[in-house]
């Protein structure tokens, strides 16, 4: 018996290759696949991200074709010569030793392909590798700083009297339609910078200077991640991009230059407002960081983050900012104009106006905010504030919790208390520094 199994298996095969085509043409492919998220690289936003994105269907369609051929011509053989009949005496088929014809052409053909790829990625890698010549001049050029596990932002071209260049964290506000040049630096271990719809991944090595740019076509709200093992909270050491028409973004650069915002004690005696309650339970470890509704507009959150709360209560803020003196908060955080002056922490002058906290991890909500001071090992673990600086040396450390330098090991003992009252009280008053 004969077996019809050709027209079939040719109607698999045009199936497939319909599905793949459609799904690689992106005609499909945002309901088909999840491709439009966040950190989809197939939704450029940005010339930089373009050319990776082109250097990758160039690939694709090189090596689909290649399969195409040669599964066609595997296909093809294994029907045309399989075994019709079961005939002992069927004489054995000439037998061949190769064909210098067809192996000269194959060798030609893979170094034809692998050319077709090389050009457009050697084009990309030059493109990619430093903003072109001749929008050099337009370019603007910021300081990405690696940390664990945070990202640390300078604008070298806003001085601040007496302060150095513009700081912030986590979050970096850029000129759209302008190439930023982006210097990549790390203080500890190797980081990598990443901003999936706009460009990347270029590593943040220690001892070494890196550089990349990238340019956002339109005004927009850009997710970021680390893209390089960097220890146990790696995955959670994000950051977001928001990209500023010129007016914005000069707007937006005059605000963050100024002191952090002081909101006057009232007087003794005045009512006490009352300030929005919210759910102080323990939450899991991976507990939502964002709401949905955040999630759907993000420009928008961030522009009503630029402007004070409504519910603010001068009093609870002004008790905030002495315990975030008599916490040592001080010592690690910068909040300009104010007491808090260190560097290891993020700069905080400006935190109300973030729209994420933790490393572009969590909603920069009160609720998010008061977990994150009350348990912050919960949100990223191993991080300097829970544990300290100079973690397994016998150096007494300023973070939560106490090492005991005789066993090796964390006593369980905080070192700085904050009850549930002085946490509120903290979060009041950072929520006000916008
Ligand atoms: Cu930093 Cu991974």
């Amino acid at each position: 018996m004969r077996l019809r199994f050709v027209p079939s298996a040719r109607r698999i095969t045009a199936s497939l290759s319909l599905l793949a085509i459609a799904v690689l043409t992106g005609g499909w492919s945002n309901s088909v696949l999840p491709v439009s998220g966040p950190q989809s690289t197939f939704d450029t936003q940005g010339p930089v991200a373009r050319a990776q994105l082109d250097v990758f269907y160039v690939t694709v369609w090189v090596t689909l074709a290649i399969f195409v051929i040669v599964a066609g011509v595997l296909a093809y053989a294994t029907f045309k010569f399989r075994v019709k009949d079961i005939d002992p005496n069927r004489p054995m088929p000439p037998q061949g030793h190769g064909n210098p014809l067809v192996e000269l052409g194959l060798i030609a053909a893979s170094i034809g392909a692998l050319v077709i790829i090389a050009v457009p990625t050697l084009r990309a890698i030059w493109y990619t590798y430093d903003v072109p010549e001749e929008h050099r001049a337009n370019a603007y050029e910021v300081n990405a700083i690696g940390l664990q596990w945070w990202f640390k932002f300078e604008y070298p071209l806003e001085q601040i009297e007496g302060a150095g260049p513009l700081v912030t964290g986590n979050e970096l506000v850029i000129p759209a339609g302008r190439p930023v040049r982006i210097n990549l630096r790390t203080t500890d271990v190797i980081h990598s910078f990443w901003v999936p719809k706009l460009g990347g991944k270029v590593d943040m090595i220690p001892n070494r200077g890196n550089h990349m740019w990238l340019q956002a076509d339109n005004p927009g709200y850009f997710w970021g991640q680390c893209a390089e093992f960097c220890g146990e909270s790696h995955a959670v050491m994000r950051f977001r991009v928001i990209a500023l028409g010129a007016e914005d973004f000069a707007a937006w650069v005059e605000a963050q230059k100024q002191p952090a915002r002081s909101v006057e004690a009232p007087a003794p005696g005045t009512p006490v407002a009352t300030f929005a309650s919210y759910d102080m339970t323990r939450k899991k470890r991976n507990a939502p960081g964002y709401s949905a509704e955040f999630d759907r507009d993000p420009m928008a959150a961030w522009t009503a983050f630029q402007f004070p709360d409504k519910d603010e209560d001068a009093a609870l803020i002004a008790r905030g900012r002495e315990l975030f003196r008599e916490k040592a908060c001080v010592t690690c955080h910068a909040v300009r104009g104010h007491e808090g002056m260190g560097v290891t922490g993020p700069d905080l002058t400006h935190f109300g106006s973030r729209t994420t906290l933790a490393a572009g991890l969590l909603e920069n909500t009160k609720e998010h905010l008061h977990r994150w001071i009350v348990h912050p090992n919960d949100v990223k673990p191993g991080n300097k504030m829970w544990m300290g600086i100079g973690t397994h040396t016998n150096v007494t450390m300023t973070g939560y919790l106490a090492w005991d330098g005789e066993t090796k090991s964390y006593t369980g003992k905080r070192h700085i208390e904050v009850n549930d009252e002085e946490a509120r009280a903290l979060v009041e008053y950072l929520h006000s520094l916008k």
